[in-house]
């Protein structure tokens, strides 16, 4: 049995700032969100820079789809299902590289880079000459945004700059802004037995750093000084090694309205985080002065560029412009997320530079980062509770500062709509707002029209 559209109301509401738990754990809405959702949307593949040259591939993750992207000998780029018309099998098993052809493992049948089939074992004598109608099936539209290679499963999905709307270009942006930015050679790539949705969540959560990230800051892989943030709140019962109140960077708890910038947009697009006045420079960690490139004044506008937050391209896109990665957390089953990270640098930056993004990015995100292995232990057990007869019955709740956000639609067009607030969870919601829309399976009109922001949050 599969759960209808009617059953996918309900599970969210706006009003009361709550979630039906079961959204975490369920089966049938694992399957129903990877159609109604995964084939649909467009979703970030790979970045132009990792497929340079012709034959250069990266094979990247449509829900349970397997794509490979590949350069072609003109230049473009084809996404292509790494599924043998035959049979079936995958026709290349390695992640990346470079290639001339693709031959399956299994009886032996080639493709070229466009997915043509252009050998067959025994075809004279097996086939009688007649090649089978048959090549790699490609992904339904792919397109670039300012080197970003996204696709999407669906022919009637709007064009990707429409899709991403203004603050998924703005969340793009943050990087490209940057100057002729590279993706680091190797991705990262780790599995957390948790549902999805809890991943995204958490990826806005500027709540729970100082709780949960206590023993990172105490390690001092991140500064924890009183004055390193501008922080307005101390947290009460949380005790550095000498015995002071810890303030937290990146984990302001704020009471200060207009502390944290807060952009919610149509299909579900959310940037989330505190002010570059509030954070600071992160103990030095961080470097700002990309922000007073022209570029970027004029690509992000004033209200974005304020902004230290991190941003999900609705479903599972995460940027995080302090250092410089993208996340995708990729839904494998409904307790199951694979997480890949890619780190950016600038094309001419030095050995000492890439090496310094590399032992960021190792250190606080993926399979060896402290954050991600502390975030990841939350994110299991969370969705572990959402199964257990009583506890499933319990709404989660997000209704911090419900209601208070206002939301202002900026009349020039140029900043996406933002919310100047203290410490929320507004991005959250209105997240799983357009989720369950998305989960109803709406027309692209009417997902749009649905997840255009109301007044207040
Ligand atoms: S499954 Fe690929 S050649 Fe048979
Ligand atoms: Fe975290």
């Amino acid at each position: 049995m599969t759960i209808e559209a009617d059953q996918a109301e309900g599970l969210v509401s706006l009003e009361r700032g709550e979630l039906d738990r079961t959204i975490f754990s369920d089966p049938e809405i694992f399957e129903r969100e990877l159609t109604t959702i995964f084939a649909r949307s467009w979703l970030f593949l790979c970045h132009e820079s990792q497929i340079k040259k012709k034959g250069d591939f990266f094979e990247a993750a449509m829900g349970r789809d397997n794509v490979l992207v590949v350069r072609q000998r003109d230049g473009s780029i084809k996404g292509l299902l790494n599924t043998c018309a035959h049979r079936g099998n995958a026709v290349c098993r390695a992640e990346e590289g470079n290639a001339k052809n693709f031959m399956c493992t299994y009886h032996g049948w080639t493709y070229d880079l466009s997915g043509e089939l252009v050998g067959v074992p025994g075809l004279e004598e097996l086939y009688h000459n007649q090649m089978p109608a048959a090549g790699l099936k490609q992904v339904a539209q792919l397109d670039t945004y300012r080197g970003f290679v996204f696709a999407t499963m669906d022919a009637h999905a709007p064009p990707l700059a429409e899709f991403l709307g203004r603050t998924g270009r703005v969340s793009l942006d943050f990087i490209a802004a940057q100057g002729d930015m590279e993706v680091v050679p190797g991705i990262q790539k780790f599995i957390v037995p948790c549902n999805w949705k809890f991943a995204v969540d958490n990826l806005f959560d500027w709540y729970h750093p100082q709780i949960t990230h206590l023993s990172a800051f105490q390690t001092g892989l991140l500064p924890a000084t009183p004055d390193a943030t501008g922080a307005t709140m101390k947290t009460a019962g949380v005790l550095s090694p000498d015995g002071d109140d810890m303030q937290f960077p990146g984990g302001v708890v704020s009471g200060d309205a207009g502390d944290q910038l807060v952009f919610v947009d149509v299909y579900g697009h959310a940037i989330s985080g505190p002010t570059v006045e509030a954070i600071g420079d992160f103990g030095g960690m961080i470097d700002h002065s990309w922000r007073n490139r022209p570029e970027a004044i004029e690509q992000l506008g004033s209200m974005a560029l304020r902004s230290f937050g991190h941003a999900n391209i609705f479903p599972t896109c995460w940027i995080t412009p302090p250092f410089n990665q993208l996340s995708l957390r990729i839904p494998r089953g409904p307790m199951e997320t694979e997480i890949w990270w890619f780190t950016f640098v600038h094309k001419d930056a030095s050995p000492e530079q890439r090496a310094a993004a590399v032992s960021g990015a190792i250190h606080a995100f993926g399979p060896a980062g402290f954050l991600e292995q502390e975030d990841g232990e939350n994110w299991a057990q969370s969705t572990l509770q959402t199964r257990g007869a009583s506890s499933k019955l319990i709404p989660q709740v997000l209704s911090m500062n419900l209601g208070r956000g206002r939301v202002v639609n900026d009349q020039d067009g140029i900043d996406p709509p933002y919310i100047e607030c203290s410490i929320n969870e507004h991005a959250q919601l209105w997240t799983f707002v357009a989720w369950q829309e998305w989960l109803r399976d709406s027309s692209w009109s009417e997902l749009r029209d649905r997840t255009v922001p109301p007044e207040v949050l």
